[in-house]
């Protein structure tokens, strides 16, 4: 087998995939919580991916995908037996929440990605692990099945009401700990106005909040500074410091608004991959 091959594609959900990757070196050192920068060709873009799960046995790892630009859109257009230029990782620092004992996972549409591994990784520890999925409508959901797997308890809510609760994750969130749900963590991955939403109120319920910051990469060594966040008025590194931080120290509005820096260029390139 070819290096970084793509050895499955599965389609999740609308604009959604799960790629099985062989990438023996990466597989044998990950942990739940870390990522990797791939390009689809030598030409390509570095796009971070996280680590959603792995078989050392067959030294494959898989990522979930959501085509929302130029890369991604790419990549949904290379199929099985198809080579990547590379896939480096494994990158980040792995999860650690070994200091608590009752999580909340909080995954909104793609933050299930991230939310999965923690969960395998939390019930293997025997921790208690509840997990809320969000999602526009239940198209948009995925993974629940894995998730139910690996949980105590899940719970699903739909901004439509298609699927699970109607609502966002906040109104579920709010309503298990009003009903008598105890957390000592809530663990938060998502859009990132969502993740704001979600420390507003952890904040408010005194909950410790860690999420997975999902800012715009390059290098993915701490060299160029374009993952840059203001964490507890310190300049702090996504990808060598996090991806995940303390939610309740996180400048969301500062990174809001560093997100939206390339929007303009970024429409650009899908209309030329597009056309
Ligand atoms: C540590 C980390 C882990 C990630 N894990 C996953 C994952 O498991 N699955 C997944 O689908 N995506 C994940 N992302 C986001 C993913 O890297 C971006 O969606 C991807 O880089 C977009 O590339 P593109 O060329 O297709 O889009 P572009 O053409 O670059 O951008 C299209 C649109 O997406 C927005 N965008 C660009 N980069 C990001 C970003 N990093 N996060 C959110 N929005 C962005 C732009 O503002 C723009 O509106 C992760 C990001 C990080 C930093
Ligand atoms: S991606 Fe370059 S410093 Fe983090």
């Amino acid at each position: 087998m070819k290096n970084f091959e793509i050895v499955s594609k599965r389609r999740l959900a609308e604009n959604v995939s799960e790629y099985e990757i062989y990438a023996p070196y990466v597989v044998r050192h990950c942990l739940a919580g870390q990522f990797v920068i791939l390009r689809t060709d030598e030409d390509g873009e570095r796009v971070p991916f996280t680590i959603c799960d792995y078989s050392r046995e067959l030294g494959t790892v898989r990522i979930l995908v959501q085509e929302i630009g130029y890369t991604t859109l790419k990549l949904s257009r290379m199929e099985v037996g198809d080579a990547l230029a590379d896939f480096v990782g494994p990158l980040g620092n792995a999860t650690d929440l070994s200091e608590f004992k009752s999580i909340c996972l909080v995954g909104g549409g793609i933050g299930t990605a991230v939310i999965y591994p923690q969960a395998k990784q939390l019930r293997s520890e025997r921790k208690s692990v509840d997990a809320i999925i969000g999602a526009r409508n239940k198209d948009l959901l995925m993974y629940t099945e894995e998730m139910r797997a690996a949980c105590d308890n899940l719970y699903l809510i739909t901004d439509d009401g298609s699927n699970g609760k109607k609502g966002f994750v906040t109104d579920m969130l709010r309503e298990l700990v009003n009903g008598g749900k105890k957390y000592d963590c809530v663990f938060a991955v998502g859009p990132l106005p969502m993740m704001k939403a979600v420390c507003a109120l952890t904040e408010e319920l005194g909950i410790r909040t860690v999420v997975s910051m999902n800012s715009m990469m390059v290098d993915g060594t701490g060299m160029c500074g374009c993952c840059r966040l203001t964490v507890g008025g310190r300049t702090r590194y996504a990808c060598i410091d996090g991806p995940e931080f303390d939610g309740h120290e996180v400048d969301f509005d500062e990174a809001i608004s560093r997100s939206r820096i390339y929007r303009e260029q970024e429409q650009n390139h899908v209309c030329s991959i597009r056309g």
